[in-house]
């Protein structure tokens, strides 16, 4: 019997300097080594700082992931980072319809499939968010929801050929950033309908990991971890600080 590695990612969000990056990086990629750490290890840096940080981690003690993507090919859209820029940078990771992305940066999902669908032609792993807003929650409305984003997902990844490289995170929108995490109870109700969902529209016979993000701490990780289905984590705010980052990965 083989323990699947659990995998922990780490999303900075638009925070840091080039220093602070680096040193962030540093402390998380020596800890990582110190610690003996088995789980899969990903950090999200501000784009910026990919390069530099990637030039610390020769060895991929961690992986590397951009928090975004153009929906495009190359060409003329100013301001905007290509899959194959990400590909041609060796960046193994993209995260793909975060609650910022979809709420404040008004997102919807027939970009985030283009967004996947550049991706996946230029072999990048994606890690797709998907979760209900506070009102959606209070009106019970989060099966219906996570049902509309997990279809249209995989209408499109049905088309493609690398329909196993996604990760599924749900990440309830009231819970990020908040302090608030669903209990036990939901969170088990919750996945057990991600799961199922997940397995009646994946065409494709390999497994699909599931994460869970939204006000993850090093007080709350053990216990969100034993949540059946819940292959991992995916961590805002404690992710910035080295040390509540190594000491999710240490507890789980
Ligand atoms: P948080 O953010 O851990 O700060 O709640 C999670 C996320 O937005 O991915």
């Amino acid at each position: 019997y083989i323990m699947s590695k659990k995998i922990i990612a780490g999303n900075w969000k638009q925070n840091g300097n080039m220093k602070s990056s680096i040193q962030l990086a540093q402390d998380i990629i020596r800890e990582v080594k110190k610690n003996n750490i088995k789980h899969e290890v990903i950090i999200f840096p501000p784009s910026l700082y990919l390069l530099p940080i990637k030039n610390i981690n020769k060895k991929e003690i961690i992986n590397l992931g951009s928090q975004n993507v153009s929906a495009y090919n190359d060409g003329a859209l100013t301001g905007e980072i290509s899959a194959t820029m990400l590909k041609d940078s060796k960046i193994k990771y993209c995260l793909v319809g975060h609650s910022e992305r979809r709420h404040i940066l008004n997102e919807n999902d027939l970009s985030l499939c283009e967004k996947v669908s550049r991706l996946h032609e230029n072999n990048i792993r994606v890690i797709y968010c998907i979760g209900e807003t506070l009102k959606e929650y209070k009106t019970k409305k989060t099966k219906y929801i996570l049902n509309k984003q997990l279809r249209s997902l995989f209408e499109n990844l049905n088309n493609s050929k690398r329909p196993n490289r996604v990760i599924i995170a749900y990440e309830p929108v009231w819970a990020i950033g908040t302090g608030l995490v669903p209990s036990a109870k939901e969170l088990s109700i919750t996945f057990d309908y991600i799961h199922n969902t997940v397995r009646r529209y994946n065409k494709s016979s390999k497994p699909i990991k599931l994460l869970y993000g939204g006000s993850v701490s090093p007080d709350n990780a053990e216990s969100l971890m034993e949540t059946q289905y819940i292959d991992g984590l995916l961590i805002g705010g404690a992710s910035l600080i080295a040390k509540k980052f190594i000491d999710i990965c240490s507890t789980i």
